[in-house]
């Protein structure tokens, strides 16, 4: 039976690489609901005139216009802004790759979580801000959550079934990104391109400057502690520089499994298109002979504060993961506009961090999706204040 596919993010790293999976894929076996992006209008008609969705979203509403010209007579249905990206999560599709880089993924993501079909989940931010609240819609609605972070997706497959009894700890593994042996004074001067040149991955922008100051591993630890459901005591993180072993599980009988392969999306993200079943990819066989060793060591957090920032916020609570979230977001974005220094990210969010002991929201529970977005714009409007931006529109 053809499987309807929907990708929220298509134009992005982990949507061209999905796409990239289904055009190598047996003829009939899958086809595309729907295909969204925030601004990359050239990609999306691109992606749309070859896969032929029913409906494609584009989240910038100036673009509407353009979009609908490019694809006029393709018989293909336009929608823009926030409320379109949800009419797309929203279509009958029985698998939806959630690949929208930030908080803004959280609403479609969400539409596409209470469908109660299959979700495979690479938008981590979403879960980063609206933790035990986007868990229980996904429960209630039934719905099917496969992560698609290698660290994740390798958890999922070296738990292969067992009950969290048995586990005594997993360990998240890190490439260690481009200042992995550099001085905190190079950090300092760091460029853009500098941090954007990852050593293994190739990424997202947001991601990757979340990788070279290791707050991705933060936000991985957070994601991890929802979808396992472990407290933040039982996840580890490793650097290990090659990026060949991306997850492990550590049972109760002191034994580890692995999860091993080339570090490329395509392999965790066929795991979960294809889940519980395999997919066959062309995608580069490991020769372990040839790698000859693989390296591990202890992150340094003295160096990567990040790590430390993203515990003490799953410490303190659903609010300040948000913060954290928010923060971070604005501070990367102000970092790749030149804004501010590399250093500045992390203390940012460490600003962010210390400001919400005085803000309103100290203490406040995070009971509802409406209480996640009302922090998450606080919190972004009191970092572009303390970086000196303009207030956003
Ligand atoms: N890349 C990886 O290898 C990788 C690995 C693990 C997890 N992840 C996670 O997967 C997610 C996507 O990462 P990525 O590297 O693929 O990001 P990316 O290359 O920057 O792509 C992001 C996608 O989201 C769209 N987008 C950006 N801002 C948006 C907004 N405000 N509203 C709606 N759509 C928006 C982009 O559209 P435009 O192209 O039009 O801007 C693009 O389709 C992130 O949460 C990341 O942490 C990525």
């Amino acid at each position: 039976m053809t499987r309807q596919v929907t990708i929220l993010g298509s134009t992005g790293s982990v949507g061209q690489a999905t796409l990239d999976l289904l055009r190598r894929a047996p003829e009939g076996q899958y086809s595309v609901t729907a295909l969204t992006a925030h601004s990359n209008l050239d990609a999306l008609c691109a992606q749309a005139r070859e896969f032929r969705p029913r409906f494609v979203a584009i989240g910038d509403e100036r673009l509407h216009g353009a979009l609908k010209a490019a694809l006029a007579g393709t018989g293909i249905e336009t929608g823009a802004g926030a409320k379109a990206l949800c009419e797309a999560a929203a279509l009958d599709a029985d698998w939806t790759m959630a690949a929208i880089v930030g908080a803004a993924g959280l609403p479609p993501t969400l539409e596409a979580v209470r469908r109660g079909k299959t979700v495979a989940f690479a938008n981590k931010e979403a879960l980063v801000c609206a933790g035990t609240l986007f868990m229980r819609t996904a429960a209630e609605a039934g719905t099917c959550l496969l992560p698609v972070d290698s660290e994740h997706n390798a958890i999922f497959q070296a738990l292969a079934g067992q009950s969290m009894d048995q586990v005594r700890r997993i360990i998240l593994t890190a490439s260690g990104g481009p200042f992995r042996q550099s001085s905190r004074d190079a950090m300092a001067r760091a460029s853009r391109e500098d941090a954007l040149a990852h050593p293994t991955w190739s990424m997202g922008a947001k991601i990757s400057i979340d990788s070279a100051t290791m707050m991705n591993k933060g936000l991985e630890i957070i994601e991890a502690c929802h979808l396992f459901d472990l407290p933040p005591a039982r996840v580890d993180v490793l650097v290990h520089p090659e990026s060949i072993v991306h997850g492990l599980v550590e049972y109760v009988d002191s034994g580890l499994l692995a999860q091993m392969g080339s570090p490329d999306m395509r392999i965790p993200i066929a795991h979960a298109l294809a889940w519980p079943e395999r997919l066959a990819t062309s995608v580069e066989r490991l020769d372990l002979a040839a790698l000859g060793r693989l390296t591990f060591q202890a992150p340094d957090e003295g160096r990567f504060p990040a790590l430390s920032l993203a515990r003490q916020a799953m410490e303190e609570g659903q609010a300040a993961c948000i913060l954290l979230n928010a923060a971070n977001e604005i501070a990367v974005e102000a970092f790749l506009n030149g804004q501010i220094g590399f250093l500045d990210i992390a203390a940012r969010v460490s600003d962010a961090l210390d400001w919400l002991v005085h803000s309103p929201f100290s203490g406040h529970p995070v009971s509802s999706f409406e209480d996640v977005f009302e922090i998450d714009t606080a919190a972004r409007e009191e970092t572009r204040r303390q970086i000196g931006l303009q207030a956003a529109e």
